[in-house]
């Protein structure tokens, strides 16, 4: 989704924002663009398309010589993808970037820009006519003047040619950071800018930075001064090349094992959970994410609730927002997010903390938003995952809500210690497992050429076999655009079946022994009716075309490593597709938007 850099004080600004903006492609977007200011003058170049395409348009003239600029990755909302609804935005001396939806701009246009001739159809231009139109001397002024009107969520980065030293931010409701290196730099997401700051501001919502070549002053939107703690990030996590592989999405799926064990360590001593929880016993407990971390979530509450004894509620975070829970102090909530930043989840997470529940997080970015305003936060490590179609933080996500459950078992004492203990011993084996699991790679590579061209594919699966068939058909869809569904395998009878015809491609998740039989028959049924069935099954005997043997391990954990041949054949498969694997169409890392 959009992305935000801005520099101050910088040699060569140009290139320090396009190094910043390559950083954030992973986020998904389809236009970038960057304004500096040399000799007191903005040259603006924006691009839709690749960031390949704006670096040639930068060569092709002038020489963007400034000392300070702000670069936009843009993800389309309102306006189609083109230059022209490509940031930055300029209205008369300002020019700006923007992450975030302006809910009332067509009010704002109505009131106070009747007169106005836009350029573009994006929401964002609203903001810049308004800072042009209540601008008289004080940029600072006009910028508090202005946020005030806005509706919605915003960052912002903003140059004028009047101050032409200086950066201003703005940050309500999207991420955004500051950091200070060779000059002073702004963010939305740190990937950006790791390698150019050592010391880093996170800013929250309301606040205006004013960026100077070696200053920085915070304010809150009645322009009172806020003084701000500098905060840590783990830096030896922050590795973002590719390695040896074609793409960082192989990359990510080799480090499954690695990001499982780091996360383990990091809570399981010996054979104690070390977790600073203050919890009172739970009557039931919300999980609430979006897409892959809400399918971590379906697995999370499966183990919850057979640890626990409670009801465990797992729902989307866009529906959860809206839906009145019924929440107080005795229903926590966890909210699972490998950005930390999703814009639905921290709105459940912040509704949560307003109904008196107690928010757990579970998060892979540091200091990220729904780690910081969360009352304890789990972290996964999962190291950073570029990738858009998550793996890695995934299984990290699935091993930290592994170790919550076993964690509050044993403090409320609601489970047989010995099956505690066992769980704890798998638990320090499991990235072994998820490893040997990559073994079955050739398999995948073959099965991926012999699937290449189909159109549909239903994934079945019963108890945890489901959770994981919801999380592969995601991960099939979204990288090889395969219409894919899932199914729990014993509801296909009931509609989905009609879709079943000679050769349909239905893959099976086998999880658990006490369901296998149950699946089996579900598998009979569809191979009865001419589908051809890959079934991934932990050396429980299960009849298909096709099986793929997966590691055996404790029933609780096995979705662990089931999910790992999917996550490789739906990556072959979109290769031998030809599809922009790592940049999935449509698509975005961190979805900071409702
Ligand atoms: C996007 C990503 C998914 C991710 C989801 C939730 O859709 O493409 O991979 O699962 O957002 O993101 P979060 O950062 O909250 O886990």
């Amino acid at each position: 989704m959009c992305g935000i850099i801005g520099c101050c004080g910088v040699e060569g600004a140009a290139g320090a924002l396009i190094k910043g903006l390559e950083r954030l492609e992973y986020r998904g977007y389809d236009s970038a663009g960057i304004a500096t200011i040399s000799n007191g003058k903005f040259e603006i170049e924006k691009k839709k398309g690749r960031i390949s395409a704006l670096k040639n348009a930068l060569k092709s003239h002038r020489d963007y010589a400034g000392k300070i600029g702000i670069g936009h990755t843009r993800w389309a909302t309102h306006g189609a993808p083109n230059d022209i609804n490509a940031h930055p935005h300029q209205s008369g001396k300002f020019a700006l970037v923007h992450n975030g939806i302006i809910e009332n701009y067509a009010q704002l246009k109505e009131q106070y820009l009747k007169l106005t001739n836009f350029k573009s159809e994006t929401d964002t231009e609203v903001i810049v006519q308004l800072l042009n139109r209540l601008y008289s001397t004080s940029c600072l002024d006009a910028i508090a003047k202005t946020v005030k009107l806005l509706e919605g969520s915003f960052a912002l980065a903003i140059l004028c040619e009047d101050e032409p030293d200086k950066l201003y931010c703005v940050r309500q409701g999207s991420p955004l950071l500051g950091g200070v290196g060779n000059g002073i730099f702004a963010a939305s997401d740190i990937t950006a800018i790791s390698d150019m700051a050592e010391i880093f501001y996170r800013m929250d919502d309301g606040e205006i930075a004013e960026i100077t070549e070696s200053n920085v002053n915070f304010y809150n939107f009645e322009l009172e001064r806020v003084e701000k703690e500098r905060c840590e990030f783990a830096f030896e996590d922050m590795r973002t090349d590719k390695g040896n592989c074609e793409h960082f999405m192989l990359k990510e799926i080799y480090e499954e094992p690695e990001a499982i064990r780091r996360t383990v360590d990091a809570y399981l001593m010996e054979s104690t959970i070390e977790l600073k929880l203050e919890i009172d016993k739970p009557e039931q407990i919300y999980i609430v994410a979006c897409g892959s971390a809400y399918h971590a979530g379906l697995v999370g509450k499966k183990i919850l609730s057979e640890l626990l004894k409670i009801p465990v509620t797992v729902e989307t975070a866009s529906e959860f927002r809206y839906s009145n829970p019924l929440l107080n102090s005795k229903t926590p909530v966890i909210i699972i997010s490998q950005s930390g930043e999703t814009a639905d989840s921290l709105a459940a997470l912040r509704e949560a903390k307003k109904l008196g529940s107690k928010t757990i997080s579970v998060v892979n970015v540091a200091n990220s938003s729904i780690a910081v305003e969360s009352d304890f936060v789990l972290y996964t490590k999962a190291g950073p995952e570029i990738a858009v179609a998550t793996t890695k933080a995934y299984s990290a996500q699935l091993a930290a809500l592994y170790l919550l459950a076993i964690y509050l078992a044993e403090k409320f004492k609601t489970a047989e210690q010995a099956q505690l203990d066992k769980l704890k011993k798998e638990l320090k084996e499991l990235n072994k497992k998820v490893s040997l699991t990559l073994d079955c790679e050739e398999q995948i590579k073959r099965l991926a050429e012999e699937l290449k061209d189909i159109d549909h594919a239903y994934f079945i699966g019963r108890g945890l076999g489901y959770c994981a068939a919801a999380e592969g058909s995601l991960k099939l869809k979204e990288i090889s655009y395969i219409h894919s569904e899932a199914y729990a395998a014993g509801e296909m009878k009931h509609g989905t079946i009609s879709l079943i015809e000679k050769g349909t491609t239905v893959i099976a998740m086998n999880t658990q022994a006490e369901l296998a039989s149950k699946l089996q028959s579900n598998i009979d049924e569809v191979r009865a009716r001419g589908a051809k069935v890959f079934a991934v099954t932990s050396g429980i005997d299960i009849t298909a075309d096709e099986t793929i043997i997966t590691p055996a391990l404790h029933p609780l954990l096995q979705t662990s490593t089931q999910i790992v041949p999917i996550q490789l054949l739906s990556y072959y498969i979109a290769k031998e597709r030809g599809c922009d694997i790592d940049k999935p169409r449509n698509l975005a890392k961190s979805v900071t938007v409702e």
